[in-house]
């Protein structure tokens, strides 16, 4: 497929972008900086400024393209640009970069007519991440049907921004899936952090202990261009098991002993549930932290 790409020049950005270009896709990067992959073409452009999404997404993106004339249509947008956490700029700075942003994206898009859109979202919209103070979820495993409600402004950015995209898929009747990620995980970190969070899991609370390898995302990303027809959606993005050697059932009891469970998990299961993302898009892990860092509980 022919894919415009924003953000593929950062942490998660660049593996998907990676994965993607493996995969057979062509791929041009839209972001602030380039990413500079050999196969992979770069257009520095501002998702704030709505002129440039709509110019980036009508545009040929090699010379190639130019040598064929006209610019042919985009088969897919995958939205990844953003300012990717709380704590790194004014809150609402991270609002209005990620709502105006993803509003631009998506609205060119969808005008444009270009029928599948992936954006990112994230278990942040589950409210525990950033929330102040020491909050419990409501209800675990965290599963796509949880009353999102966050209460920082990178949360709420991310609902608003599910918010946006629903509403553009019900005007189109295109295919836009909204990917709530976990904390992206590049093959560099498992030796450098995982052995911090099996001595102090507590870490990882916030978070219900997850992880996504940023290699398995660029599956699930890939995956999710190829699967048509399911209007709107939303998927958790994480791998099968929590990113501690802890079992939950001593997670549960230490951290969250007044949680309630929606239904059994296994004992080393992702609290933040990539069940629906196996079952709808056909997600199978490569890339546990077991393949990468010895497993003291083993
Ligand atoms: N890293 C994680 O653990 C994590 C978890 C959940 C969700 N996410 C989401 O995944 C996406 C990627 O996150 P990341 O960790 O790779 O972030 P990152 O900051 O490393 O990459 C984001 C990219 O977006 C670009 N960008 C920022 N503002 C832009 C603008 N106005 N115009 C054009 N490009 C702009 C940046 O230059 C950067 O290359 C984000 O939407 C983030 O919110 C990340």
């Amino acid at each position: 497929m022919r894919v415009l790409f924003t953000g593929g020049s950062g942490k998660a950005g660049k593996h998907v972008v990676a994965y993607l270009a493996a995969a057979g896709h062509k791929v041009l990067n839209v972001d602030q900086v380039p990413l500079r992959m050999p196969g992979v073409a770069d257009l520095v452009a501002d998702i704030c400024d709505s002129g440039q999404m709509f110019n980036a997404l009508s545009t040929q993106m090699d010379i190639g393209e130019m040598d064929q004339g006209a610019a042919p249509r985009y088969d897919a947008v995958v939205h990844f640009a953003a300012v990717p956490s709380l704590l790194l700029k004014p809150e609402n700075e991270t609002y209005r970069v990620n709502v105006m942003g993803t509003y631009n994206v998506i609205e060119a898009a969808v005008k444009l007519g270009i029928k599948k859109i992936i954006i990112a979202s994230s278990e942040t919209t589950y409210g525990v991440c950033f929330s102040e103070g020491i909050v419990d979820p409501k209800v675990l495993p965290f599963e796509e049907d949880y009353d999102i409600d966050p209460m920082d402004s990178y949360g709420m950015s991310k609902k608003v921004n599910e918010v946006t995209a629903r509403s553009f898929q019900r005007r189109s009747g295109f295919d836009i899936y909204a990917l709530r990620i976990g904390n992206v995980i590049e093959p560099h970190e498992y030796a450098q952090n995982f052995p911090g969070y099996f001595v102090d899991p507590g870490q990882r609370r916030r978070i219900a202990f997850s992880y996504i390898d940023a290699r398995d995302l660029g599956q699930i990303v890939d995956l999710a261009l190829r699967k048509d027809g399911l209007g709107w959606q939303v998927f958790n993005a994480s791998n099968d098991t929590n990113s501690v050697c802890q079992s939950n059932q001593e997670l549960l009891a230490r951290y969250f002993p007044k949680v309630p469970l929606s239904r059994p998990v296994g004992a080393y299961e992702s609290l933040l549930s990539n069940r629906k993302v196996k079952e709808v898009l056909g997600f199978t892990e490569q890339h546990n932290w077991r393949n990468y860092v010895a497993d003291p509980a083993a």
